[in-house]
């Protein structure tokens, strides 16, 4: 069934019912919790007034929790639009990924493009595109915000995904989806809220760091107003589960809370660059 929707063309997919499986996320990403699903399910209250996810990224733990009502927020601008687009108009999205090819020429043309001269949907096709497509599916940005990632090798990379695309919409209905920094976003919250925080990893050693999501990277600076923004949360009575990297100095900054540590696998890490398994630390406060 998978082999003959994604054959299919958007169009003739919008009065197709598609079976009644789980969406997943429509991106890959760096820091990705697919492997970590079964620990972060433990910690997620089975009644919730609202899920927030101010780090956002892939989405793995939204998606796997599918909560009635939810705000995802990120700092990634493309991030964000995508995954509008993809709640409020997936076969739009899906019919411009359609055109899209997967070589070096092409790429290189769609990597040029400033994405705030393009359709939103067109926007959000992009940002597609080239995740699916560059090495790794790393989203790295220089300075000046522009993308600068080569382009991957791949056999046949899935781009255009209807099925991927019309399930996350689905789930996607109903959420809001916010531009903001996790400040912003935890304003957001209320009592009997649940917020996971899945931020850029706290770097394992010096030369280990990969947190150039944004253009403005995530330093120990951010990592403490995250730990003060955790305090305020426990205060007014909002649960939390935050992963991170487990280094002595986040374990510190989090020692009035609940630590368990689990191990991932990992391909390419937030916090370390490396491959192989490495420990990661959940923080709660229920
Ligand atoms: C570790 S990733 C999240 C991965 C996600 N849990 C998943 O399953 O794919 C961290 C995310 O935080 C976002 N980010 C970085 N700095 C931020 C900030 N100051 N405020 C909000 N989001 C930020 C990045 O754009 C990135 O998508």
């Amino acid at each position: 069934m998978p082999a003959l929707l994604l054959r299919q063309t958007a169009s003739a997919l919008r009065s197709q019912q598609l079976p009644d499986e789980r969406a997943t996320p429509f991106i890959k990403w760096v820091g990705g919790k697919a492997s970590l699903l079964p620990e972060l399910l433990k910690h997620v209250p089975g009644k919730l007034r609202r899920y927030h996810e101010p780090f956002v990224g892939g989405g793995a733990l939204f998606f796997a929790v599918q909560p009635r009502r939810a705000i995802l927020c990120d700092n990634n601008a493309e991030l964000v639009i995508a995954y509008q687009q993809v709640r409020d108009n997936p076969y739009g999205v899906l019919d411009i990924l359609a055109q899209h090819v997967y070589d070096q020429a092409h790429f290189t043309a769609v990597r040029a493009l400033d994405p705030r001269a393009l359709t939103e949907a067109g926007r959000a096709a992009r940002f597609i595109y080239l995740n699916k497509t560059c090495f790794n599916g790393l989203w790295r940005v220089n300075r000046a915000g522009r993308f600068n990632v080569p382009i991957g090798r791949y056999k046949n990379p899935a781009f255009h995904n209807p099925t991927t695309v019309v399930r996350a919409s689905n789930a996607l209905r109903g959420t809001q989806v916010l531009h903001l920094p996790f400040e912003k976003s935890l304003e957001k919250t209320a009592p009997g809220d649940f917020v996971y925080l899945d931020p850029p990893y706290d770097p394992v050693s010096l030369t280990a760091s990969f947190a150039s999501y944004t253009a403005s990277g995530f330093n120990f600076e951010d990592q403490k107003r995250l730990a003060w923004a955790c305090t305020a949360l426990n205060r007014r009575g909002v649960r939390f589960l935050l992963s991170n990297s487990a280094t002595p100095r986040i374990r510190e900054l989090y020692k009035a809370f609940e630590q368990r540590t689990v191990k991932a696998p990992r391909s390419i890490n937030c916090k370390a660059g490396g491959r192989g398994h490495v420990d990661e630390l959940l923080v709660f406060n229920a």
